[in-house]
């Protein structure tokens, strides 16, 4: 198959991957799949009431920025959350999940050039994969920053030379981090904010992870940008119910911007986009009002993190995420690591390198893999334990 140029050197996606590293050895115990992050907690039960309630809506074409009951409910979770008011009918619009959002925002926001010279797009190095794709599509260069672990695994952007910051028209920023689990602090978000008003670059981002923390919750770029009043244009927020609701089946998000940002995302999304069905929007809108699921969930991956912290307590380079839901373990090689665990106790694990690109000083995620601890608790006990047994020992 021969992809257009500018996708040419495009690798294999991550899971096709992984798919050919360990497909030709047969798993050594009963499977255990911890290298996607698939949500397992439940959903709450009242989903199905609401999709029956609406489902004759499934008649007609979705509105495509969004229903305005879904919009308010979004606009009043993001005023309980970040104490932020947004207008609900000029300043979000609703999303098929984030993935598509990060990738449709792109398109309509960033310019081909700046000063003359191909538009940058700066991204940490690992990332979720979307972000480099996006800036192909748009004929924007992406550069990848590693994110190092003696920066607590967040780009630096304060080390980014100026000519480059001129050129950059859009940053993506993960927060929290996928795959470290990572959490942007106030003054990261303030010094980020200041660099993009002042060379004229916008933020994307991806909070998608944002409700799944220990113990404080996350702070988010709108309520650091509204309180040092920045410029909302520079400042693009996207949010899902994917990881937060445990609905990634749902395909539902939202994207919240300055309004100029949103109404020429609702542009194009009105030529290109698939908006969310009906009933499911119906569902989306009680799911952000509801915050109890949320809790549940978040307290069984709290309990998970205890119980890794616990097994991997003598293990001297682990260090324990703060948000999200998966491990980032140091280990000495990704792809051998994957294949041990996978032989020896049927454990799948995404070696690191296949979230990460090859930089002049190597690849940043060679020496890690990346355990989800999605499965119950039962399953994840079992799964940590026979890691930090093969790989630790
Ligand atoms: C960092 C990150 N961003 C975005 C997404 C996309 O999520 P969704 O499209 O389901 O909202 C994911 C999914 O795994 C992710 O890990």
């Amino acid at each position: 198959m021969e992809f257009p140029e500018r996708f040419s050197n495009l690798p294999e996606y991550a899971f096709p991957r992984l798919r050919l590293l360990l497909d030709q050895y047969p798993a050594g115990k009963q499977v255990l799949n911890m290298s996607v992050g698939d949500p397992k907690h439940h959903f709450p039960k009242w989903v199905k009431e609401v999709l029956e309630k609406n489902i004759h809506e499934f008649r007609q074409y979705p509105p495509n920025d969004g229903s305005p009951e879904l919009l308010k409910a979004i606009s009043r979770w993001i005023k309980r959350r970040y104490g932020v008011l947004v207008d609900n009918t000029t300043e979000i619009m609703a999303l098929n999940g984030t993935r598509e959002g990060l990738f449709a925002a792109l398109q309509a926001l960033c310019p081909e050039n700046k000063f003359g010279d191909r538009s940058i797009v700066l991204m940490p190095n690992p990332f979720y994969q979307v972000y480099a794709v996006a800036s192909l599509a748009a004929n924007v260069s992406p550069i990848y920053l590693t994110a190092m672990k003696s920066n607590k695994f967040l780009p630096d952007f304060s080390s980014v030379p100026e000519e480059l910051l001129t050129k950059t028209a859009v940053i993506y920023i993960c927060s929290p981090s996928n795959p470290q689990g990572s959490v942007a602090s106030e003054s990261y978000w303030q010094n980020l904010l200041i660099l993009a008003e002042k060379f004229n670059f916008r933020v994307f981002a991806d909070e998608c992870y944002s409700e799944i923390y220990r113990e404080e919750p996350p702070v988010g770029i709108l309520e650091v940008a509204n309180k040092i009043g920045t410029n909302p244009e520079n400042v693009v927020s996207f949010h899902s119910l994917s990881k937060r609701s445990n609905m990634a089946g749902l395909r539902s998000g939202f994207v919240a911007s300055g309004k100029n940002n949103i109404s020429a995302i609702k542009k194009l999304r009105a030529y290109a986009g698939a908006p969310l069905p009906l009933p499911l929007q119906r569902v989306a809108e009680k799911l952000w009002d509801d915050e109890d699921h949320v809790e549940i969930s978040r307290n069984l991956y709290k309990e998970k993190f205890i119980l890794a912290d616990t097994i991997f307590s003598n293990v001297e380079s682990y260090s324990s995420p703060e948000a999200g839901f998966f491990l980032w373990l140091e280990v000495e090689n990704d792809e051998k690591a994957a294949k041990k665990l996978w032989i020896e106790a049927g454990i799948k694990v995404l070696p690191g390198s296949y979230l990460s690109r090859d930089t002049k000083s190597g690849n940043p995620g060679k020496k890690y893999i990346r355990v989800a601890l999605v499965e119950p608790i039962e399953e994840v006990a079992h799964g940590l334990k026979m890691i930090r047994k093969i790989i630790y020992n």
